[in-house]
């Protein structure tokens, strides 16, 4: 219920106390012209359209003034053709946590949206990427899906995607998939069915995450193709010795190198620039101070910070003690 405390009737939600939720909705939709009666437009955020967790089968129509559109959690299937044709200047989608199918979403839905940068479709039920994706995004979140493939070209000329993150699929392989995506810096493969590491990422990407997959080697020279790599997880895969060629790591980019939850038995060699590697929960049997430092000359030494070795074959005292003059950085070696 509400009621008026001054005002004339044209100006009358202006000027209403609330005292329920459907009042203080009927005053937050007031001022917009134009907002479906499933949602939630506030006027103090006149572009966007706040249409989440109230078990919409749907999209509602997006009128023409809205940029941001929140439809997660809810129970949409599809996206009905004609949804977005008034909505141009759509800038975020969010439509995470529904039950989209790919069957249900036609071909030409996002192609006229192009200002689009902001895309979320991840846990659905989507079998494959949807085609004609507008060419302005950045951010595609694809995760938690049921993708198992993409079709060769697909992103070629998305340029201005910077992170794709497709974890949570059943992806097995990549076919030439990535190379359009001329700016990508993050890619997240986490958590699919990957059994060998995709052969040609976008020379930008900075972040590769491939952990939980079932990949058993990396191919030599890797981390040299990708001169921007920083972050690099493999961990919870099949990686062993044999898998890893002997110089794979020594690249001086490299920040963070994430390699636990495998079966490896040596610590492979890696760059004096790395600052964090995780090796717990392999099956290490030595120490072996020339992974991180070939000479110790007083001035040369590992930036390494951080050093997991815990869940391994050693302990503290296979650690010599020249560890301490080359790892100098590292505050506590976890064994
Ligand atoms: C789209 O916008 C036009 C012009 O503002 C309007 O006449 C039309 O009704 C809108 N479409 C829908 C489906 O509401
Ligand atoms: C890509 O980003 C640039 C810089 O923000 C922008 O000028 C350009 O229009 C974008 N490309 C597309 C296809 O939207
Ligand atoms: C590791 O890379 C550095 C820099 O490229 C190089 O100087 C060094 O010899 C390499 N280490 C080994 C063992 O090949
Ligand atoms: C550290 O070692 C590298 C080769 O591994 C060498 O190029 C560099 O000059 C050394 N730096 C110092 C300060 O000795």
């Amino acid at each position: 219920s509400f009621y008026f405390t001054s005002g004339s009737l044209l100006g009358m939600l202006h000027f209403c106390v609330c005292d329920d939720v459907l009042c203080q909705k009927a005053m937050l939709n007031s001022e917009a012209v134009d907002c479906p009666l499933e949602c939630d437009c506030p006027t103090a955020y006149p572009t966007a359209m706040y249409c989440h967790s109230r078990n919409l089968q749907h999209i509602p129509y997006v009128p023409s003034h809205i940029k941001y559109v929140y439809l997660q959690h809810n129970q949409i299937t599809g996206i009905q053709d004609g949804v977005f044709d008034n909505a141009t200047n759509l800038v975020w989608v969010i439509l995470s946590h529904n039950q989209l199918s790919s069957e249900k979403i036609s071909d030409s839905v996002f192609v006229e949206l192009g200002s689009l940068v902001r895309l979320y479709l991840d846990n659905n039920e989507l079998t494959h990427v949807p085609r004609n994706l507008p060419r302005s995004l950045t951010d595609l979140q694809l995760s938690y899906n049921k993708i198992t493939n993409f079709s060769p070209n697909l992103f070629e000329s998305m340029s201005n995607l910077t992170t794709l993150q497709l974890q949570g699929n059943d992806i097995e392989k990549v076919e030439g998939g990535l190379m359009g995506l001329k700016s990508l810096m993050m890619l997240d493969m986490s958590k699919n069915k990957l059994m060998k590491i995709p052969d040609s990422f976008p020379k930008e990407l900075q972040q590769l995450y491939l952990d939980h997959n079932n990949i058993k080697s990396v191919p030599a020279g890797f981390l040299t193709m990708y001169p921007n790599l920083q972050f690099v997880r493999l961990s919870h895969n099949s990686l062993t010795d044999k898998g890893l060629p002997s110089n794979v790591f020594n690249t001086s980019t490299l920040v963070e190198l994430d390699l636990s939850f495998n079966q490896l038995e040596k610590i492979p060699l890696v760059s004096r620039n790395l600052e964090n590697l995780y090796l717990q929960a392999n099956k290490i049997k030595e120490f072996s101070l020339s992974s991180f430092c070939d000479t110790i000359d007083g001035t040369n030494f590992s930036r390494l910070r951080v050093l997991r070795l815990d869940a391994n074959k050693i302990s503290a005292r296979d650690i010599p003690v020249e560890a301490a003059y080359c790892l100098r950085l590292v505050s506590s070696v976890n064994v």
